[in-house]
């Protein structure tokens, strides 16, 4: 039985760790990206190019994503413009947020 607790309870922080990003905060961070990255059609509105969807995307996809824009990894001036201001705090954040929008 005392096994199984500790089993349990060393689950359970296994869990805290790969949620690391905040949602609630994630979700006022990411408020201009919706703009763009319109979670329901995942076009933008007007000039309608194709935008990615981020909703229900993977975390770690989207923390290596925006890190590699901010870097300058992956050029796009658009994304980078938009991850230039963001901490890594910031990203996980919001990789939580949009990867807990189904
Ligand atoms: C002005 C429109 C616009 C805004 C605002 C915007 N994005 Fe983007 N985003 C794009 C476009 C266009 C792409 C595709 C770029 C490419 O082809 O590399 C993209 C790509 C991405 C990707 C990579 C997706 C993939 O499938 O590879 C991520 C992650 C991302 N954006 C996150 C964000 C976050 C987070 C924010 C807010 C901080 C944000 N974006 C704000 C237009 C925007």
């Amino acid at each position: 039985m005392k096994k199984l607790v500790s089993t349990l309870m060393l689950l359970m922080f296994a869990t805290q760790i790969l949620a690391a990003g905040d949602v609630e905060k994630g979700k006022l961070t990411s408020y201009t990206c919706t703009g763009c990255h319109g979670i329901k059609f995942y076009k933008n509105a007007y000039p309608s190019y194709h935008v990615p969807r981020l909703g229900g995307q993977n975390e770690a996809y989207i923390i290596s994503a925006l890190k590699a824009y901010r870097s300058g990894d992956r050029s796009h001036p658009t994304m980078k413009a938009q991850a230039a201001s963001l901490s890594d705090e910031d990203i996980n954040n919001i990789a939580a947020y949009f990867t807990s929008v189904k």
